[in-house]
């Protein structure tokens, strides 16, 4: 299969085997390299605070169900990286890549009519690169051509998987059909998912929540009907549409969802912050895989440490402050190559204040970093900031809770 790489006009560039260590050869030069030469300390602590996600050696395995297979596709691991619009973009999800552990990450939602339309905005979104495999890219839509047609498109640009959105609680998607919206007519849905299948060959996924609102749990029904059409795989984030982010995720309801298909794999996932929480979801729902969307913001290295948990029984720490500020640098400098340094940083501005948030950078310095214009003063910047550290001075990298936003107040105005 060919590497899918689009560049920003939206044409497929393929990658030739010779091209293809060429590329790896650029990419190890410029971002990777260096991200793994500056933490070579990232996984050699230990701690045991369970619940930061940093580090822990007495979390009990449970029973692991066997290597995940997407169709035909063997994921590296059980650990997925869950697509968050705005932030699981390309530097983002190689970053992770890079620290270890992935088994799978996928796109932000994508419009298929806009994908279809070439829109500039939309191709740069299912750009990908030869360290960013195997990725899924999700699609979403109301109209069965439309679906076909894109998901074809994306099968004839060497995209992996492609994964069907139907959890996105959002009005302006729900409202038209898309998104969680596909929970409330079955027949329609259910025909749609069989005709995006059957257009083609490589593996198609559902990602879906539990149903609309707590008196129409649909997801198990679903979960089967989809099995039955060919859908190689469901992810079931467990919770409502009408719950939104809010309350807390229901693992009954996942475990009602994986008793409902017969061999396909089901990805549990919400909520998931720690080595701990990830035993609770396998342990109590019998899921196949997790996938991880709030959490890679708050700690990138909890992929790997769920790989080596799973081999060893035991995981390193996450990486120190400098490590990540290194990473933060490492995932402008990739955005940079592509984009030059104005516009990168422009575009780098929410997940840099996210990473800094993160790292407990005081609140003038963050504010100072979103003011930040040309590659000196970025540079600048980051000397400050690693110069002051964290407000506590804790430099070991053990995190509090990044509060990734989510939409709140009334659903129906989202
Ligand atoms: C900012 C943000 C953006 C999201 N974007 C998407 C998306 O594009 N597609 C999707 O299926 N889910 C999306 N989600 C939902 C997440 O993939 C995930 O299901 C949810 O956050 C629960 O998992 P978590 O607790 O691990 O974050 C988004 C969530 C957040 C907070």
């Amino acid at each position: 299969m060919s590497i899918v790489l689009f560049d920003h006009a939206g044409n497929q560039c393929p990658v030739r085997s010779g091209e293809q260590k060429e590329k790896r050869r650029e990419y190890e030069c410029d971002g990777v390299g260096a991200i793994k030469s500056a933490i070579p300390n990232a996984f050699q602590q230990t701690a045991d605070d369970e619940n930061s996600c940093t580090a822990g050696a007495t979390v009990l395995r449970p029973e692991f169900r066997g290597e995940v297979r997407f169709g035909s596709l063997i994921l590296p691991t059980r650990y997925l990286l869950s697509p968050l619009a705005g932030f699981t973009t390309l530097p983002f999800r190689v970053i992770v890549r890079t620290l270890g552990g992935v088994g799978l990450a996928t796109t932000d939602l994508v419009n298929c009519r806009a994908l279809l339309a070439r829109n500039e905005r939309t191709m740069a979104m299912v750009e990908s690169h030869p360290r960013d495999r195997p990725f899924a890219v999700q699609i979403f839509g109301s109209d069965p051509g439309a679906m076909t047609d894109a998901a074809q498109f994306l099968q004839e640009h060497g995209v992996d998987t492609i994964d069907i959105n139907m959890g996105c609680p959002v009005s302006r998607i729900a409202g038209s059909g898309s998104g969680a919206g596909m929970m409330c007519h079955a027949d329609g849905t259910i025909s749609l998912v069989q005709q995006v299948v059957e257009s083609v060959g490589i593996p198609v996924s559902v990602k879906m929540r539990l149903g609309w609102d707590e008196t129409q749990l649909t997801a198990p029904g679903f979960a089967r009907a989809f099995e039955q059409v060919g859908v190689c795989a469901v992810a079931i984030h467990g919770r409502t549409r009408e719950q939104g982010f809010g309350g807390s995720v229901s693992l009954a309801g996942i475990r009602k969802v994986v008793e409902a298909v017969e061999k396909i794999p089901v990805v549990g996932n919400g909520d998931i912050r720690s080595v701990a929480d990830t035993a609770r979801m396998i342990e109590q729902t019998g899921c196949h895989a997790v996938s991880i969307g709030r959490a890679a913001l708050a700690n990138p290295w909890i992929f790997r440490q769920l790989d080596e948990w799973e081999r060893t029984g035991h995981y390193a720490p996450a990486g120190t402050f400098d490590e990540r500020l290194q990473l933060m640098v490492s995932q402008f400098e990739f955005l940079e190559k592509r984009f030059g340094s104005e516009r990168a940083i422009v575009q780098f501005r929410k997940m840099a204040h996210w990473y800094l948030k993160g790292m407990r950078v005081r609140r003038r310095l963050r504010g100072d970093f979103q003011f930040v214009r040309t590659r000196p003063e970025f540079d600048d910047a980051v000397k400050q900031i690693r110069e002051e550290g964290p407000v506590d001075g804790n430099r070991t990298g053990v995190l509090t809770d990044a509060h990734i936003p989510v939409p709140s107040g009334p659903i129906d105005k989202w």
